[in-house]
């Protein structure tokens, strides 16, 4: 516990005396004063925490005195001492900022009492300045942190951003994010969060695909205690956690159907009752969604309801894929590449000509997350100063087209181009070796050791 500074103000020494004895012996630490004056003097001074002051003073009241050191000490906490009975002096001084009162005469009880309140208000003070203080402190890390994660190199990616900049400003619009999977839609999600007036509030990434079916309703809706078999506690759903946050919904494809009208009902009506209860509590939460199946789809086949897309169509943000926005490329390259040497604390200057086209012309079926994990591995094997083809592990049925005509055929190109032609021959007999193996010009068993090498997988072709 803090050892709190305490100061008596009191023109009667007599006073003064008693309470300085009292309270030192409760281990506080006491100065005294008998004028406003000699008090002001002493708060310049020292750091005090309370002060105990007399309604009658000479130079000035009490009450006047009050205002104005509530004013220049905000952080001090007042204790009156009224006269007897005196109930209107009291509800004068509450008003006018004192914190608690004890009357004159005075039995310890009350003294103690009023001090004893005013501590555990100190200490809560001091308590939530802390909590203030790291969540400040978290909140700039994760801001900062964040600016520097999203790359919109491409003008689709720019028309993305310029949707997030705008729904954030209007922080009650619901929100669809559709695109395949590793497009960032859950990163787009926490910039709309950071963006938007939520920001200080909770970011709630839920994964409605995680939660088996029988406890959807209350891990979203929460529950009474008593409400079914093991609702042992009363419980918060996420909803009423997320109060003032920004709720978001990954994979809302897999929301039960049984469970879609409802969610809908709290959409439009913004209040929740917990299962087992028939309280409704109001509830302020912007919900995000996102999904990488086609909704509309989901509806013609009665597994989503129409009027949920409805809700959810009012803003959607797409987010394309990688290939269809390939300018971007050498530039998630370049940023990744730098997070991941600096990691491994390696000095890897950049990735060689030939395997940046190769990597500007591959599909990306995982978009960004796979080429981020392609850069992460390729960084930790790497031992020259350089990324080159041999350390990705490129499947060359994911590049597009034919290698450009361009490209100075290395060696490493060279087994790439081999590895293509080879699928490619595959593909077109249909997996038919004997005649995948004379349109090569190869014999069989030399195009059986070739799909063994490249680890060519059959059940993909
Ligand atoms: N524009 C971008 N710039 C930098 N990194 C990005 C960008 N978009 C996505 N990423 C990164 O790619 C990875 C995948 O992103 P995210 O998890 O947001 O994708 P997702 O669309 O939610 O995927 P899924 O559908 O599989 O859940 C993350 O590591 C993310 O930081
Ligand atoms: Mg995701």
């Amino acid at each position: 516990m803090i050892k709190l500074k305490i100061l008596v103000l009191d023109d009667n020494q007599g006073v003064r005396d008693e309470l300085g004895e009292f309270l030192t012996a409760k281990n506080f630490e006491i100065f005294q004063a008998s004028l406003p004056s000699e008090a002001t003097f002493i708060l310049d001074r020292n750091e005090i925490d309370i002060i105990i002051l007399d309604v009658k003073l000479p130079e000035k009241d009490g009450i006047t005195y009050l205002k104005e050191i509530k004013e220049k000490f905000p952080y001090l906490e007042v204790i009156m001492i009224t006269g007897h009975g005196d109930m209107d002096m009291v509800i004068q001084a509450l008003r006018s900022g004192a914190n608690d009162f004890f009357q004159k005469p005075f039995r310890s009880v009350d003294v103690e009492g009023a001090i004893q309140r005013t501590q555990r208000f100190i200490e809560l003070n001091h308590k939530l300045k802390e909590v203030e203080t790291n969540y400040s402190i978290i909140t700039q890390e994760l801001n900062s942190k964040f600016r520097w994660n999203l790359i919109a190199e491409s003008p689709a990616m720019k028309s993305v951003l310029d949707l997030v900049v705008k729904v954030a400003k209007s922080d009650r619009t619901t929100v669809l994010i559709t695109g395949e999977s590793g497009t960032g839609k859950e990163l787009v999600a926490r910039m709309i969060h950071y963006l938007s007036a939520r920001k200080n509030y909770f970011f709630n990434a839920v994964n409605c695909s995680a939660i088996p079916d029988t406890l959807f309703e209350s891990e979203f809706f929460g529950h009474q205690r008593g409400a079914f078999t093991d609702a042992v506690e009363t419980k918060s759903g996420m909803f009423e956690v997320t109060h003032k946050g920004t709720l978001f919904l990954d994979e809302i494809g897999d929301l039960k159907y049984e469970l879609q009208g409802k969610f809908l009902r709290v959409l439009e009506e913004g209040r929740i009752s917990k299962i087992g209860s028939n309280k409704e509590v109001e509830i302020d939460v912007r919900v995000v969604a996102a999904t990488n199946r086609d909704l509309k789809q989901m509806c013609d086949n009665e597994r989503f309801r129409i009027d949920l897309l409805h809700r959810l169509n009012s803003f959607v943000i797409h987010i394309p894929p990688l290939r269809e926005r390939k300018e971007a490329i050498p530039c998630l390259i370049e940023y990744y590449l730098k997070e991941f040497s600096k990691q491994a604390n390696k000095k890897i200057k950049g990735v060689d000509a030939n395997t940046l086209r190769i990597l500007q012309n591959y599909t990306y079926p995982g978009n960004i997350r796979e080429l981020r994990n392609m850069i992460e591995r390729a960084v930790i094997i790497c031992d020259d100063d350089r990324l080159k083809l041999k350390h990705f592990l490129i499947d060359p049925e994911y590049i597009d087209s034919t290698p450009d005509p361009k490209l100075d055929i290395g060696s490493y190109n060279l087994e790439i181009i081999e590895k293509i032609t080879i699928i490619n021959a595959l593909k077109y007999t249909q997996n038919n070796k004997s005649k995948a193996s004379e349109l090569l010009g190869i014999d069989r068993s030399r195009l059986q050791r070739k799909i063994k090498l490249y680890s060519i997988d059959e059940k993909k072709i």
